[in-house]
């Protein structure tokens, strides 16, 4: 599918449904949920606690199974394509809210290590591309610590080099910045901001609301298992159209 820019769609939903159920009590967290995402979208996921933001993002690489519906990631469905899953899944990378770093490498080998395994680049190629990666995040200097000599906000930032090392077409990103001291908060944001200003398509689970309003080419509200409003930031932030939405951002000022 095309958007009216011309630009492709990259991650698609199709009433896409998941419950879980937890000692018979049967819970709805994505209900007939859909979902596109266009190459050079920026789009933040906002909702409250539990509303299924991390859910709808690891559905869209298959770390969440569907009971029913339709995810398709750069034209694959994942339910009917012959492709192995975790060819699929290289089109996305993801960076967590806990970082996710192992802690045993360095930060340098945490970067080339998907390049070495998934592109069986040899250790010195894929060592050089790791040091631009590491470069591009501002940490070139830290390339030799392993990450508890590092700091919350640059194991992010080696987190996010390392999403970046196979090459996605979506960066998909779950809360990247709740684990972090408030003055550390900056050193993901730029980041982010700077690869969205270079036209890399991303997903951001965010409850930084200023970061969403300058970062993102739309904001979604997802609430009862759907999205129940979608807009740029501004219409968003200054003229929500749902009283839900109206309540959450009033709860939040
Ligand atoms: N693996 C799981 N097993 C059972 N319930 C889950 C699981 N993952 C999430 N949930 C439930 O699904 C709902 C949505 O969770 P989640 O997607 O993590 O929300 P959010 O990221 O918006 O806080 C919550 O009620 C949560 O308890
Ligand atoms: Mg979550």
């Amino acid at each position: 599918m095309i958007d009216s820019n011309g630009n492709k769609s990259l991650i698609s939903m199709k009433a896409v449904s998941k419950s879980f159920s937890n000692a018979g009590h049967h819970n709805t967290v994505l209900d007939s949920l859909d979902l596109e995402v266009f190459e050079g979208d920026v789009l933040c996921l906002i909702g409250s606690s539990g509303s299924g933001k991390s859910t709808c993002l690891r559905t869209m690489n298959a770390l969440e199974t569907i009971d029913s519906g339709r995810i398709e990631v750069c034209g694959i469905d994942f339910a009917t394509s012959n492709m192995p899953i975790h060819k699929i899944r290289q089109k996305t990378a993801m960076v967590f809210q806990r970082f996710e770093l192992f802690p045993h490498l360095t930060a340098l080998e945490n970067v080339a290590i998907g390049p070495r395994l998934v592109a069986k680049l040899s250790k010195k190629e894929a060592e050089a591309e790791a040091e631009v990666l590491l470069k591009r995040v501002g940490l070139e200097s830290q390339a030799h610590k392993y990450p508890s000599q590092l700091s919350g906000g640059q194991q992010q930032r080696v987190s996010i080099a390392r999403a970046l090392a196979n090459k996605p077409k979506v960066l998909l990103c779950d809360e990247p910045t709740s684990a972090l001291d408030p003055e550390l908060v900056h050193e993901v944001t730029d980041i982010l901001q700077q690869l969205a200003k270079e036209g890399m398509t991303m997903v951001i689970v965010t409850h930084e609301m200023r970061f969403a309003r300058n970062v993102a080419t739309e904001c979604i509200f997802l609430e009862g298992g759907k999205i129940v409003e979608r807009a740029k930031p501004a219409a968003f932030f200054d003229q929500p159209q749902h009283i839900r939405l109206k309540n959450f951002l009033e709860r939040l000022s």
